[in-house]
């Protein structure tokens, strides 16, 4: 009988702990895919004692046996990507015959990295508060039609093809008055395709296709969140993929009819790290105490994240778009001490109460909020639902009632095991 191909997708801003969650989901599939993002993607995982961040390899590489496809809405950094390897060997995991690529995976070149920069740069106030990685200027090129393709590796002309492209964004970056070596980062790169070649080349909507009808069931793992997408988030203070559930079927070729379950993470509160409208985020102590307790700085750029309240608004929303099945539930311990907690279940924006996040981004949203009393409690060392106390249930129903869809695992801590499913 044929399988279905799951999905583990952040509904915020990203950074939920989709690392963790498909981590300890792994187990049970026999191959984790990445069909969007690249290295913006920070995934920290947490087990044995050990911490180790992923940015282009998927989460499942340290679940035995499991297959780990880099898919075709991926954009690749082959330097990152040699470097992530490196960190997966010194674990003791041979990440070649672990990890498959798509040949139709975008390149991330050094000069894209470089465009990003010139271009954020120039923005000014209007300043994305990018992550850097190139992400932006490879997709442009992927909808431009000028984009190389890990495929093209293999190519006699690649080389050819690589200088025509750099070219094209030398002229940019001189229309833009941007200062850049020439050959920055080139050395290293090519060098960084060879050792892409020892990896298995894969046509990857085939390679999906055939592990389902064999009765492989795969896992789609998610990068940034859904409040980023493209389409859907608060645009242009966005990522340049689509994060979305639709992502995950034009990522991987893969039709809506063989996609399963939709596994929708949140934190209990909200993070942004860069710009863009963050209608619940709090510029009080009670902020930078779930900074500080969640260690809310980014795993890619360190950048200390902004911090707020839930937003049943925004999450009402991701999970209406990404169809989500169930939903799970992060940080929930970073709570623990807090007198009072409140969720957003409205916005007021310009004046008029509303259920729905508004098309303009500048619109002043002020948030309407329910509190609720905290638990006061450590439960980081609860296993179960029994152990956990009434007040702490009592929000998680709060959100089940609110979203319509049951809250199927709840995390109390970093740790693969600090995990409850209910
Ligand atoms: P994970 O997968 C949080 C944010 C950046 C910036 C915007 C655009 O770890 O959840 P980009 O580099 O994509 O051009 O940046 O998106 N951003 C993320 N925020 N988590 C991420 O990934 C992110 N990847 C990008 O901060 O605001
Ligand atoms: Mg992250």
């Amino acid at each position: 009988m044929s399988s279905k191909l799951d999905v583990v997708l952040g509904l915020q801003w990203g950074d939920e702990g989709k690392g963790k969650i498909v981590d300890a989901l792994a187990a049970r599939y026999p191959a984790v895919a990445r069909f969007q993002g690249g290295p913006n993607a920070g995934h920290s995982l947490h087990f044995e004692g050990k911490s180790f961040v992923v940015r282009s390899i998927p989460s499942g590489i340290f679940r035995d046996g499991s297959v780990n496809i880099i898919g075709s809405g991926v954009v690749l950094d082959p330097v990152t990507f040699k470097e992530e390897c490196a960190s997966v060997s010194a674990m003791g995991i041979e990440p070649k015959g672990r990890i498959v690529i798509s040949k139709k995976a975008h390149l991330i070149l050094p000069t894209h990295k470089l465009l990003d920069a010139a271009y954020e740069a120039a923005a000014g106030k209007g300043k994305i508060g990018s992550t850097l990685k190139g992400i932006g200027p490879t997709y442009t090129d992927k909808v431009g039609r000028h984009g190389l393709r890990v495929g093209d590796i293999l190519s006699p002309d690649f080389k050819g093809r690589f200088a025509k492209l750099k070219e094209r964004h030398h002229r940019l970056l001189d229309d833009l008055g941007f200062e850049y070596d020439p050959t920055h980062g080139e050395a290293e790169w090519m060098d960084a395709v060879e050792f892409l070649k020892e990896f298995e080349l894969v046509d990857c909507e085939y390679l999906v296709d055939k592990w389902l009808a064999s009765g492989k069931p795969i896992l789609a793992e998610g990068a940034q969140g859904s409040m980023l997408d493209v389409d859907f988030g608060s645009y242009p203070f966005v990522t340049s993929s689509s994060t979305t559930v639709g992502g995950v079927c034009t990522g991987l070729g893969l039709a809506p009819s063989k996609v399963g379950k939709v596994f929708g993470i949140f934190k209990a509160y909200c993070t942004r790290v860069g710009s863009g409208p963050f209608p619940t985020e709090l510029f009080d102590e009670t902020g930078e105490e779930l900074r500080r307790i969640g260690h809310e700085y980014g795993a890619v750029t360190g950048r200390p994240r902004r911090c707020g309240w839930l937003d049943l608004v925004a999450l009402k929303y991701t999970s209406m778009i990404d169809g989500v099945t169930d939903l799970i539930m992060m940080k929930s311990d970073c709570l623990d001490d807090f007198d009072t907690i409140k969720i957003c279940t409205s916005y007021k924006v310009n004046g008029v109460e509303t259920d729905q996040v508004p098309f303009d981004i500048a619109a002043e949203i002020e948030p309407v909020y329910t509190e609720f009393p905290g638990w006061k409690k450590d439960i980081t060392g609860a296993r179960s639902e029994s152990e956990l106390p009434k007040e702490f249930m009592d929000y998680v129903k709060f959100v089940e009632d609110y979203i319509g869809v049951p809250v199927s695992v709840i995390s109390v801590g970093p740790d693969r095991e600090a995990t409850i499913k209910r």
